[in-house]
């Protein structure tokens, strides 16, 4: 780690996630003394507007965005103070020029430029920033994702931005690592003794990891269409939660052990071909149906016209490693669900011997269970056997749950916006929450094989109604192995 950049760059600014996240997090880093003094937002779009005005814009977004109670006059105050607007659209050196001019006698303090645009503008943007001067050994960039839409496009933007930044200076945005819950997966595994003997083929039988949505297209039509959820969500969110629940134990925490540990298990993952893409994926479209109580519309009516794009997926997939052989993580995320709910599932195996009858039978046993619930609420519930109390002569058991639920654990701390997390270690220059080129190559050399197993098995999504856990086919997906997902 190296000392605080005192200025952050950030393009996309007058864009929705700078305005529902990306300032509400600065602000709150700023109200509780995080920002470096003297700190300069820099923030560029296209159209062309004053600071005041822009300044306005952002405490628009702040009294939208925030808790109520977060937000302070005299704090947001201070905050419009430190941001600057400069119109810069990539292609253009004079707007570039008259950037760089602002920023002028910043740079020996070190500054964090942040691309919350779309990707095709990551690589002609950071031309820019070279021409005008604006790139040295103290410049850091942070990249929203998608980064690229298969291996190859990836390796372009990769390649693009790696010729003007040492990977040491690219922090690639995976919001999910900055949720506090998916850290905590790191407490959990490897600052706890009991569990990690068994994390593992001889103590687990199956993982899921299930994120879904209530949402649907949310006005994104551009962006999703052709993108799709496995894309969109598996091969970033999920793909790193699954590295996280299946690496080996870093030797300490720092950017290098963590991301080295994560890339080998993502690494690890079995390629998909069109024979195990037809059994072991299920893609899924929703149409009209109801969520929530809410009468809602099916994607193509939103969209206005057929698509053969999936909002829902559903897999199953091996990790070939040692440790992992022959553990099924089953993986789904989709539109549209019944609840907005994710969560990890580790299921064990059952008792090696059972002195309750023949294999438990009659008696209640069931293998535990650790369910390790990412968003809205924040729990970790081991399902444990114990006996129902009473005078019968054949013990019968029954599932109790211990249950840690992190929001009344903590209950005095305020949660924090993921981008919180995450943009303070940008400015301080610590990658551990960051995805390295290595990790993202290999999420999406997996994500290629199913693609490509999708094209060569002609595989087209299934309708599934509004507020179902997708289409039925991903049920039988799990069930065939005899378990069931854990809705
Ligand atoms: C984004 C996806 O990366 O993550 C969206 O592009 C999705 O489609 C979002 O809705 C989910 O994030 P969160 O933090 O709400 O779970």
């Amino acid at each position: 780690m190296t000392e605080s950049s005192a200025t952050f760059l950030l393009f996309g600014a007058t864009g929705d996630l700078a305005r529902r996240m990306i300032f509400p997090s600065l602000y709150n880093l700023l109200s509780d003394g995080l920002l470096p003094d003297d700190f300069l937002i820099v923030a560029s779009g296209r159209s062309e507007m004053s600071d005041d005005a822009f300044r306005a814009d952002v405490d628009a977004a702040l009294h939208q965005f925030l808790a109520a109670e977060r937000y302070d006059a005299a704090t947001a105050a201070r905050f419009g103070q430190m941001i600057a607007y400069q119109p810069v659209e990539a292609g253009k050196p004079e707007q570039f020029a008259a950037l760089s001019e602002r920023i002028d006698g910043r740079l020996e303090r070190g500054m964090s430029v942040y691309l919350s645009t779309p990707p095709s503008l990551f690589a002609p943007t950071a031309q820019g920033l070279a021409e005008a001067g604006l790139i040295t050994p103290k410049t850091r960039i942070a990249m929203e994702k998608p980064i690229g839409k298969d291996l190859a496009s990836s390796k372009e933007v990769n390649d693009a931005i790696g010729r003007l930044f040492a990977e040491e200076q690219i922090f690639r945005v995976d919001h999910y690592l900055g949720k506090e819950t998916v850290q905590n997966l790191l407490a959990l595994r490897f600052g706890n003794l009991m569990f990690e003997p068994l994390w593992n083929a001889t103590g687990i039988d199956h993982v899921q990891i299930t994120v879904g949505e209530t949402v649907g297209l949310e006005g994104r039509v551009s962006y999703y269409d052709g993108v799709g959820a496995l894309r969109d969500m598996v091969q970033n969110h999920i793909l790193q939660i699954l590295s996280i629940i299946a690496m080996e134990p870093p030797a300490r925490m720092d950017p290098t052990a963590v991301r080295d540990e994560k890339v080998k298990a993502l690494r690890s993952l079995r390629p998909m071909t069109a024979e195990t893409a037809k059994t072991h994926s299920v893609r899924g479209q929703y149409t009209p149906g109801a969520v929530g109580g809410q009468i809602v519309t099916g994607y193509a009516d939103e969209l206005g016209k057929p698509s053969d794009t999936e909002t829902f997926v559903a897999l199953k997939a091996h990790i070939d490693n040692w440790r992992w052989q022959g553990v099924p993580f089953y993986l789904r995320t989709g539109k549209r669900m019944p609840a907005r709910q994710s969560e990890i599932m580790i299921q064990f195996k059952p008792v090696r011997h059972s002195i309750f009858g023949r294999d438990g039978h009659g008696s209640g046993l069931e293998p535990n269970t650790l369910i390790i619930r990412l968003q809205p609420e924040e729990y970790i519930r081991l399902l444990i056997m114990s006996k129902r109390p009473g005078l019968e002569r054949q013990v019968h058991l029954e599932e109790v749950t211990l249950d840690v639920s992190l929001t009344a654990a903590f209950a005095g701390q305020r949660r924090r916006i993921a981008y919180e997390r995450l943009i303070l270690d940008l400015l301080s220059g610590d990658q551990t929450l960051f995805v390295r080129r290595d990790e993202v190559e290999a999420q999406w050399a997996w994500i290629d094989s199913i693609i490509d197993g999708w094209k060569s098995a002609n595989m087209k999504p299934s309708a599934y109604s509004s507020g179902n856990w997708g289409p039925s086919s991903a049920i039988a997906l799990i069930e065939r192995d005899g378990a069931s997902w854990h809705d």
